[in-house]
């Protein structure tokens, strides 16, 4: 059954790309533009993404307890112990300077 008519998305192929990582209407979005021009699939996306359909976003919410998290924008902390002071200096790039 078509979710996207727009795109002729099936249920089935929402269910592929989240298996294969996509857990947000967005990321959907990028791998089969459904949802991308009318605009009245993204609920029915969000719903299928939301029962089950995301292996990733279904074991995050068992192991939350049902709460919900907001994607981190920052990345994570790193350890001291493998912080820069532990991992070579970068090398300086210099941008090229026209002659
Ligand atoms: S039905 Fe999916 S974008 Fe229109």
């Amino acid at each position: 059954m078509f979710v996207c008519s727009c795109f002729g998305v099936t249920e089935e192929q929402i269910r592929a790309h989240a298996e294969a990582g996509a857990c947000t209407p967005r990321q959907v979005a990028s791998a089969s533009k459904a949802g991308t021009d009318c605009g009245s699939c993204v609920r029915r996306i969000q719903g299928i993404l939301g029962r089950g359909g995301c292996p990733r976003r279904t074991g995050l919410d068992q192991a939350l307890g049902g709460r919900t998290v907001e994607p981190q924008t920052a990345p994570a902390p790193v350890p001291a112990s493998v912080g820069p002071a532990a991992a070579p200096a970068p090398a300086t790039v210099r941008p090229a300077v026209a002659a």
